[in-house]
This record gives structure tokens, C-alpha cells and sequence, in this order.
């Protein structure tokens, strides 16, 4: 039992948070192997941590522009997806997750490429802080990335579920991917089955990817909270 006067925990701010999960992530590197690698401010704590064992790596599959150019700038071999069919552990961020390991992700556009290197990896370590940990999924907007022809009738249908669709802007214009198509992000949806919604979503024409990740989602979560790493197994 903490005594009365004992000094209080540190409160740690929500990069702390992400810098001690990032860190924690390191366990799941194989050493010698190729780590798949995702995007955001949370995997930028990943990434700065992994450079301190680059000799122990043969390199990272990265899931976007930015993460490569991260990645590169610290010295770690970024390979093509195409050449590296099976990757055993893939590392990334989520806007949102469940107590099942489904996540909403591409609050950073990236979620098409973190999807395909998701798929081609044998487990996804997810790394959060706890802002991010949901009951249900469908509070944070939900990014879909679509293609522009198919952008006003993608947000009628989201429209008939009762979502509301917008465009993803950037400086005034639409946001442009890394694949070249755009994002348009939804909210007021209850993703109540995200196996479902997934299945579902993923085949109107011109949706690119939708950023339920429920076929791929993951096994781990290392969880920054105000006591320490907690780690979810799914
Ligand atoms: C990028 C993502 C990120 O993983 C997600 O947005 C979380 O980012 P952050 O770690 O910055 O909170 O899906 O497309």
C-alpha cells in the first residue's frame, strides 16, 4: 500500500505513453528476421526504438511514405512487400480498440498498405495508449479510402446505415493517399459486428479499404496506461 505521504506516481502525458509502448514493442522483434512496420505518431516511437537494434534486423517492410522515410533516415533497410512473402510480426498504431484486437485504423491515410502488410504477417502487436482501448468501435470518424468517382455514392450508402460521410481535406483540398485515391471518414456508426461490417463495406465498388480491422486484427496490445505497459493477448 503507498503511504500517504509518499510521493505520487508520476502522471505520464499521453507521448510518454507512447514512447514507453513503442519501446515495449522491441520484445517482439525477431532478431535477424524483417519487421513489418505501420504509421503514426505511435509507430515513430517504434521506429526511433528499433533503430537502436538495427544491427539485430535485415530491414522493415513499411506500411506508408512517411514511416519509409523515417525508417531510412535512421538507417534501416526498407524492402518491397513483394519481395518478402512472410513477415512473423507486424507492429502498428490504432485509432480505436476493442477487447476482441479489432481496430479502426487509418487516422493517418495509411490504412491500405497497413492493411496488406498486416496480411502478410503472422501477428499484429498493436501499440496504443489507453485513450484508444473502446468497448464498442465507431466513435473516432471511420477512414475508408475510396476511389474519387466512387467518393458520392460511397457517402449515400454510408448516409442509408446512418453515418455521416465528409471528405477528407488537406490545406482546402482533398487529401491525396500514398495509393493516389482519397479518404472519406465516417461518424455515427454502431459497429456492432466488425467481422460483418468489414465483409460488407469491403465490397461496394471503388471502396479501396475500409479501416475496420477486424480480418486483420490483433493478437497483442501493448496498452500504455498511468501503471505501465499492460499487455492484451486476443
Ligand atoms: C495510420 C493509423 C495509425 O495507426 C492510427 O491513426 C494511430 O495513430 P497514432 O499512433 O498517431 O495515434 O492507422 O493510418
Amino acid at each position: 500500500m503507498t503511504h500517504p505521504n509518499s510521493p505520487a506516481a508520476p502522471i505520464l502525458s499521453q507521448d510518454e505513453l507512447k514512447t514507453l509502448v513503442g519501446l515495449a514493442a522491441l520484445q517482439y522483434v525477431v532478431p535477424g528476421d524483417i519487421v513489418g512496420v505501420g504509421t503514426g505518431s505511435t509507430v515513430n516511437k517504434f521506429i526511433d526504438a528499433l533503430a537502436t537494434i538495427k544491427d539485430q534486423i535485415k530491414g522493415a517492410v513499411s506500411s506508408s511514405e512517411a514511416s519509409t522515410l523515417r525508417l531510412k533516415a535512421l538507417g534501416i533497410p526498407v524492402l518491397d512487400s513483394n519481395d518478402v512473402p512472410h513477415l512473423s510480426v507486424y507492429i502498428d498504431g490504432a485509432d480505436e480498440i476493442d477487447g476482441h484486437g479489432h481496430m479502426v485504423k487509418g487516422g493517418g491515410a495509411a490504412l491500405t498498405r497497413e492493411k496488406i502488410v498486416a496480411a502478410q504477417s503472422a501477428k499484429f502487436v498493436c501499440i496504443a495508449d489507453e485513450s484508444k482501448l473502446v468497448d464498442k468501435l465507431g466513435k473516432f470518424p471511420l477512414p475508408v479510402e475510396v476511389i474519387p468517382m466512387a467518393a458520392q455514392r460511397i457517402i449515400a450508402q454510408f448516409a442509408a446505415m446512418g453515418g455521416q460521410a465528409t471528405i477528407r481535406l488537406k490545406d482546402g483540398q482533398p487529401l491525396i493517399t500514398d495509393n493516389g485515391q482519397i479518404i472519406v471518414d465516417v461518424l455515427g456508426l454502431q459497429i456492432a459486428d466488425p467481422l460483418a461490417f468489414e465483409t460488407q463495406v469491403s465490397q461496394w465498388p471503388g471502396v479501396v479499404t475500409v479501416g475496420v480491422f477486424a480480418h486483420q486484427k490483433a493478437q497483442v496490445c501493448l496498452l500504455g496506461t498511468a501503471t505501465g505497459v499492460k499487455t492484451l493477448t486476443f
